[in-house]
């Protein structure tokens, strides 16, 4: 394993939504590099969670990929259910996979909003309503949602992507009440226009332009925070923009 990298979630296990793509791929070799068992969860892109697992394993790590489309209910279950098989109870829940779509609100129709809302703000709830009672049993868990500057702005993928990472503030700020006492911090990491992804929703010299930093962020920047959320027991109950400045908190 990295030399010199603290090992403060050994013997945790985690979960990372989205684990395929930018952000996710990032924060699953960080929290492995912290010690913890990962899966590095996938929809369509088996061969890009199979290549962070197997850079986390080279490292002396271990994880496993594992597939779910998160528009399916059902399939928050199965996944949760596949991880203990293979790894144990979840202890971190990083629910990081989204779905976006740029589309105006003039073209948007109740099956295109359904559908955002599935796979961006229910399958979160429907994750951590399966993982919240061991965690409260264990006496220690960590949820993190990945939330959008949209979320807070209205955004520019269109009014279902900002409306479902919207929901995710109030999500987590019903379920952090809840669970603080028995050791479990539920939070939102909050970020805008992040280059490597899959997602950026223009070009992005021109969306650069947007953002008062001047660029755009890293996927390892977000992950970065991400990771001082999860270290942190008193941090709950948060929206945590990543941002570049674009929105004040
Ligand atoms: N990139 C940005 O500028 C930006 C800004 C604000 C917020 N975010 C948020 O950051 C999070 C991570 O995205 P990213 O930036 O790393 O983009 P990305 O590279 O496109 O990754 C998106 C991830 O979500 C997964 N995913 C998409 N639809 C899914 C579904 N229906 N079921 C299950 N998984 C699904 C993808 O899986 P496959 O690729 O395997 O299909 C992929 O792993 C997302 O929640 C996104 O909304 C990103």
């Amino acid at each position: 394993m990295n030399a010199g990298a603290d090992r403060e979630f050994a013997g945790r296990v985690g979960l990372v939504t989205g684990g395929s793509g930018g952000i996710g791929a990032q924060l699953g070799e960080r929290l492995a590099a912290s010690g913890a068992a990962v899966a590095v969860h996938f929809m369509s892109h088996r061969a890009s969670a199979e290549r962070v697992v197997a850079t986390i394993g080279a490292r002396g790590g271990r994880a496993v990929a594992v597939g779910a489309d998160l528009r399916e209910a059902e399939a928050t279950v199965q996944l949760v259910e596949a991880v203990e098989r293979e790894l144990g109870p979840i202890d971190i829940l990083a629910a990081n996979a989204g779905l976006s779509r740029v589309a105006g609100y003039d073209e948007i129709d109740a099956a295109a909003f359904d559908e955002m809302v599935a796979a961006n703000l229910r399958a979160p709830f429907l994750l951590a309503r399966r993982v919240l009672p061991q965690m409260r049993e264990r006496r220690w868990g960590r949820i993190l949602f990945t939330s959008s500057v949209a979320a807070l702005t209205g955004g520019i993928v269109g009014p279902h992507y900002a409306a479902s990472k919207a929901g995710l503030h109030g999500l987590a700020h019903h379920l952090a009440t809840r669970v603080a006492a028995d050791g479990v911090t539920v939070n939102v990491i909050a970020p805008a226009l992040i280059a490597d992804t899959a997602m950026l929703p223009g070009d992005p010299g021109d969306l650069a332009a947007r953002i008062p930093v001047g660029r755009l962020g890293t996927p390892a920047e977000v992950a970065d925070m991400a990771m001082a959320i999860l270290r942190n027991g008193y941090m709950t109950n948060q929206v945590v923009g990543i941002d570049g400045g674009m929105h004040p908190s």
